[in-house]
Order: structure tokens, then C-alpha cells, then sequence
């Protein structure tokens, strides 16, 4: 059996364990000096990484591919110069530390607010359907951030569509610059990819919508085509969720045949993993305390398992090792993501393998901006000992 603490060969990239920390939205950018610029990475980034890079391998929080993307304040993007040459300062202290980082790409859709869009524009979206109950962190009307419901989305053009896929690619190219190992297409939580699978929600009657299957996930497959043919293949992840319901996503019938078709055709193209973030409940929020990912279907995954020869990581409320090796040991997975026991225990990895204890997080420090408290002082246990010893 394989242990937690192995190597994994990720296509061309090699990991030192089976350990991933995935992508968290920490809000600790800078303030671009342009507009243009967007909210840009800076060096107490780099020191939080930095401190990370035990992990088996790191994948970013979540970045804009455009100005249009950006559905919550303070989200990094890595379509400007300056957001490239701070995300560089990033991955130079991770490889530095002799980690592996990926960058996570996203487009929101529909679960933005206009109100932190270029000149107050509309949000777009795969139809013009409302996120009904969802909100995302954007301006009141006192010009305050606090979360605020979404807006009506106008309905992307089919040559928007296109371009879109083309704005993924520079996203692609220009993480690649910026010194990261490999791109995650974000297409899962009721963004603006995950939108268009959605067989109820997709109700476009150009070639990408309607109710065949090839059509729905026709905006997946050229995001894939396009990330793959700028990165070079084996170096791109897609993050799926399949029966999520975040982001006020419609039950879908067809779920499970479309996750199976998706996984089939991610394989053919080259995609070096699927990073499962397995059924959030019903009204599903990982930001609640009450947030818990449902049991992974066993027999779903075994036959997604056939279907794709690349990795799959699976990412869901992991907190200890025993679960996670057991979870290893079905043999359905190759990977585990930690998410909110990364933020305590910048040296999760060798805690767990140690058995040494974990550090517990305060929420109230998630998405603040006060530097280094909660984000970057959360000691590794050694020198938590040696200065506990000293003292
Ligand atoms: C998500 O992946 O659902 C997600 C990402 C970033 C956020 C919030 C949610 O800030």
C-alpha cells in the first residue's frame, strides 16, 4: 500500500509526498497602483507559501483570468503585468524551500456583483439566470465590503465564449512566466465552467449549450485544449464537484453521466489530475462552520477511476492521517488535499507524519487584512519545541 508520506510522479512533476494543500482565498493582496493592475501578489504571499512548501504540492488560491472574473474583492489574478511579477516573487521563495506550486484559474460567471467589476459592469454568465441566494464579497451601497447577493448576469455571446477561452490561455501562459509548475482549471463550484456542464442551468441553444452533452462541456474542452497546448501536457489539473450545490447550483440529472464523459475526455487530453471536492451538502458552504463534504461514492469513482489514467486528488474535510490513508488505501485516490489544517500548521506534512499535534485556526482571521496575524505567525512545531525548550 501506499503511504501518505511517499513520492507521487505527477506526469513530469515529481512530489515529495502524497500531501496537497489546496487552493484557499486568503485575501492578502496588495492593492494595485492602476486599476488595470487588479489586486496584486506581494511578499508576505511569498513568506505564507514559502512556509508551505512541505507539502507535496502547493496549489494557489484562486486567481481572475481577466478583469471580468473577479467576483470577490481581494482575489489575486494573473492577468497583468505587475500580478505576474508578483506571483514570480512567490514561486521563487516556494522552489526556494524545494516545493511545487500549481496556480488555480478561475472564472466567476455569474456569482459576481458589479459593483467590483471594470466601470460597474454587468456580470456575464452562461445564461442570464440569477444565482438565486448566493452572494459574493463586494461594495454596499455605502461602498463598504461586505457580502452582497449577486446580480442578474447577461449571457455571454458565443464569440465571447470563445475569447473567453482564449483569455484562459494567456492566464495559462502568463502563469507559466510567473514560474509555476502547473495551471488548475477551476470548473467546479457553480462558477462560470461548472455553469455551462449544468444541464438544467445551460439552456443555450448555440454549440455551447443545449441539451447535448458535447456542447455543455464544449467551453471545458477548449480550456483544456488551449491551457495544455501553452503549459506543455501532464501539467494541467481540472477541479471538479459533482453534485455541489454551492454557488446556488441546480440539482442536475445528468451528473453523473456528465461527470463520467468529462473525466473520459480529460483523460484523452492529456490532464495530469481531477481534483474532486467530493458532493457539498445541499445548502453547501465551506465557509460555515457546519460545512461538511458528503462520503465519496465508491462506486461512481471507481468507474471515473477506469475511465481516467491521470491522478485524483480528493479534497474534503481531511483533519487527521488515519482518514487520510484509509481514504489512500481504497486505492480510488492518489492524493489528499488538506485545506483549513494548512492554515495553523504551515508544517502539516512532517506534523502528520510525526504525530505531532495540530495548531487550530481562528476563523476570524480567514480573510483579513492584517498581515502577518493569522496568515504567516503560526509557528512549525520544531521551532514552536526549540523556543519552548530555550525558554
Ligand atoms: C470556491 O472554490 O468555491 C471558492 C473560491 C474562492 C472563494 C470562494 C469560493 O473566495
Amino acid at each position: 500500500m501506499n503511504s501518505l508520506f511517499d513520492p507521487y510522479d505527477l506526469g513530469p512533476v515529481h512530489l515529495k509526498s502524497r500531501i496537497v494543500m489546496p487552493p484557499m482565498t486568503r485575501t492578502r493582496t496588495s492593492e494595485g497602483a492602476l486599476p488595470t493592475d487588479g489586486d496584486v501578489p506581494n511578499a508576505l504571499m511569498a513568506k505564507y507559501y514559502g512556509q508551505r512548501a512541505g507539502a507535496g504540492l502547493i496549489i494557489s488560491e484562486v486567481n481572475d483570468v481577466d478583469q471580468s472574473s473577479h467576483g470577490y474583492a481581494r482575489i489575486p489574478g494573473i492577468h497583468s503585468e505587475t500580478q505576474k511579477q508578483g506571483w514570480r516573487v512567490v514561486t521563487d521563495e516556494v522552489h526556494r524551500q524545494g516545493g511545487t506550486i500549481f496556480m488555480q484559474l478561475w472564472h466567476v460567471g455569474r456569482l459576481a456583483h458589479s459593483s467590483i467589476l471594470p466601470n460597474g459592469q454587468t456580470p456575464v454568465g452562461v445564461t442570464g439566470e440569477r444565482a438565486e441566494g448566493s452572494e459574493v464579497f463586494a461594495h454596499g451601497a455605502d461602498g463598504r465590503l461586505r457580502f452582497m447577493p449577486v446580480e442578474a448576469p447577461r449571457a455571454l455571446a458565443t464569440d465571447e465564449v470563445a475569447a473567453m477561452v482564449e483569455t484562459f490561455a494567456k492566464a495559462a501562459a502568463n502563469a507559466r512566466e510567473a514560474g509555476f509548475d502547473g495551471v488548475e482549471i477551476h470548473a467546479a463550484n457553480g462558477y462560470l465552467i461548472e455553469q455551462f456542464m449544468n444541464s438544467v442551468l445551460n439552456t443555450r441553444t448555440d454549440r455551447y449549450g443545449g441539451g447535448d452533452m458535447e456542447d455543455r462541456t464544449r467551453f471545458l474542452m477548449e480550456v483544456v485544449d488551449a491551457v495544455v497546448a501553452e503549459f506543455g501536457p501532464g501539467r494541467i489539473g481540472v477541479r471538479l464537484s459533482p453534485f455541489g450545490k454551492y454557488g446556488s447550483m441546480p440539482s442536475d440529472p445528468l451528473t453523473e453521466e456528465t461527470f463520467l464523459y468529462v473525466v473520459q475526455q480529460l483523460g484523452q487530453r492529456g490532464v495530469a489530475y481531477v481534483h474532486l471536492l467530493y458532493e457539498l451538502l445541499p445548502d453547501g458552504n465551506m465557509e460555515s462552520a457546519e460545512f461538511k463534504p458528503r462520503h465519496l461514492d465508491h462506486a461512481l469513482l471507481a468507474k471515473a477511476r477506469a475511465a481516467f489514467p491521470g491522478a485524483f486528488i480528493w479534497c474534503g474535510g481531511f483533519t487527521d492521517r488515519e482518514q487520510a490513508q484509509a481514504s489512500l488505501d481504497t486505492g480510488l485516490v492518489d492524493l489528499i488535499a488538506f485545506g483549513r489544517p494548512y492554515i495553523a500548521n504551515p508544517d502539516l506534512a512532517q506534523r502528520l507524519e510525526n504525530g505531532w499535534p495540530l495548531a487550530v485556526a481562528d476563523r476570524s482571521t480567514y480573510y483579513t487584512r492584517d498581515g502577518e496575524a493569522g496568515y504567516t505567525d503560526f509557528p512549525a512545531h520544531s521551532n514552536d519545541m526549540a523556543n519552548s525548550s530555550a525558554a
